[in-house]
């Protein structure tokens, strides 16, 4: 395994409570990982979005760029950068993922239209309905079957993509494509997939937007695992990529190694001018978006430095390297391993939890009692769908998965064992486990503030 192209420069420290702290913890955190305190946590891999370590170069920007409402030049350093690394034009910035995917459906989905996409994220979800549209995944059949280890699970199902389309194209007003593939275990998407999901669209003469948090990763993948890209640069695979696309939303948190920011592109001039109008009504001015000008700076430099082959070769190394060891000893992951995270697949790992009872979420508890790491449900909890009024789980998700998310330049495989040692130890005492029960779940993406009661 390649090294890191870079060395650590500043360091914080981190301290794991005694067991039973832990214990007392997490029951008074309701079982859910979202409400623990971060001082009480050993190894944090909750996620990758707005975690990662900035580099000097990062933080040297951030310093020496100007603060101004209007006009600010990491503004134009961002601006150049969107231009050179995506090809996009026109874009605005906004201060994460979300508010991008706000202002792009509040302004081309109308109440009852439908968006497919090949996974939608629970933010792109939930923006979709708060408009009154209809989210839908059409990610291909492979994605499903955690246990087979095949490139490029995260693909649009082309045939599915076009039969629905064809039989609803007047009520379709954009196709999105999420790369990588976050729902499925962080699994990259196929330029051929990314080509043809590009045909049907331009057919149906329907905009294409991707959800590009992780481009840099998938690009990553592309390079690695798909004919005819081996020689081309990252930088030609990305630009490759978004060519195929009218436009994209983008969390700079990702794969822009920022701790906060975003942005929101088109190809359509149109478009720009309602996106740049409403950015004004709940972002701000369209050089700032939402942030300070110093988080724009960081953005520009962190988008250059995560399309370096050799830093990625490193990280998704990292996340190879977690998935690995875990595999090997047996515990069901999602293979292969994804850009950003391992994922485990809770159904395989707790055979008698009954998916009611959130084996997943079952799991994050047991590996912060064990040893103070918290990952993050992306399952029964997150997906599931619930009565409002009653709170309990209609429908159940394909999938109920535990993602151990890696940040971006922070832990070294030292950490990586810990953890790795942590999930086997639950592995070979699972049948003594219970599941849990959820006694308080609010309406819209309630995972962040469900609260769960042990099962005796
Ligand atoms: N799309 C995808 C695929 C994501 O993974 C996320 C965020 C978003 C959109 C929204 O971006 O958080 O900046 O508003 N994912 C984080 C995660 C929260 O932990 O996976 P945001």
């Amino acid at each position: 395994m390649d090294p890191e192209p870079f060395k650590i420069k500043m360091i914080e420290k981190i301290r794991l409570p005694p067991k039973d702290e832990r214990e007392r913890l997490i029951e008074e955190a309701g079982f859910n990982v979202f409400n623990l305190k971060i001082d009480d946590i050993f190894i944090d891999l909750l996620t990758d979005s707005g975690t990662a370590a900035m580099s000097d170069e990062q933080w040297a920007a951030m310093l020496t760029t100007k603060q101004a409402y209007a006009g600010s030049n990491s503004y134009y350093m961002l601006e150049k950068a969107v231009k050179d690394i995506f090809g996009f034009k026109h874009f605005v910035p906004v201060h994460q993922g979300r508010p991008g995917e706000h202002i792009l459906f509040t302004n081309i989905v109308k109440s009852g239209n439908i968006v497919p996409n090949n996974s939608h994220f629970d933010t792109t979800h939930a923006n979709i309905k708060f408009v009154g549209g209809v989210p839908k995944d059409f990610v291909v059949e492979d994605a499903c079957n955690t246990e087979k280890n095949i490139p490029f699970k995260g693909n649009m199902d082309i045939e599915k993509l076009e039969n629905f389309v064809s039989d609803n194209r007047y009520n379709i007003p954009l196709i999105m494509i999420t790369i990588t593939n976050n729902t499925v275990g962080g699994q990259p998407v196929s330029m051929e997939n990314i080509k043809k999901t590009s045909e049907i669209a331009k057919k149906y003469f329907i905009p294409l937007f991707m959800d590009a948090c992780r481009f840099a990763e998938n690009a990553y993948f592309i390079k690695k695992n798909e004919n005819g890209y081996k020689n081309k640069t990252i930088r030609e695979i990305v630009k490759e990529m978004f060519s195929y696309a009218d436009g994209c939303t983008f969390s700079g948190k990702k794969d822009a190694l920022t701790n906060i920011g975003g942005f929101l592109a088109t190809k359509d001039e149109k478009l720009f001018e309602k996106f740049r109008n409403m950015l004004v009504v709940v972002e701000g001015f369209p050089t700032y978006g939402g942030l300070a000008c110093r988080e724009l700076a960081a953005m520009a430099v962190g988008l250059h430095e995560s399309t370096e082959e050799s830093y990625l070769k490193a990280r998704c190394g990292q996340v190879e390297y977690l998935w690995k060891r875990l595999h090997d000893a047996g515990i069901p992951t999602v293979n292969p391993a994804g850009g950003h995270a391992v994922f485990i697949d809770g159904k395989r790992f707790f055979p008698n939890i009954p998916q009611e009872q959130f084996p997943a979420q079952t799991l994050a508890v047991e590996i912060y009692i064990e040893s103070g790491v918290r990952g993050v449900e992306l399952g029964t909890s997150c997906f599931g769908e619930t009565n409002p009024e009653t709170g309990e789980l209609v429908k159940l998700p394909e999938l109920d998965l535990l993602r151990l998310t890696i940040p971006r330049r922070v832990y070294t495989n030292n950490h990586m064992d810990y953890v790795a040692e942590s999930v086997i130890k639950i592995f070979n005492r699972r049948d003594e486990i219970k599941g849990l029960k959820r006694v308080y779940v609010p309406p819209l993406l309630g995972h962040f503030l469900a609260k769960f009661e042990r099962i005796k």
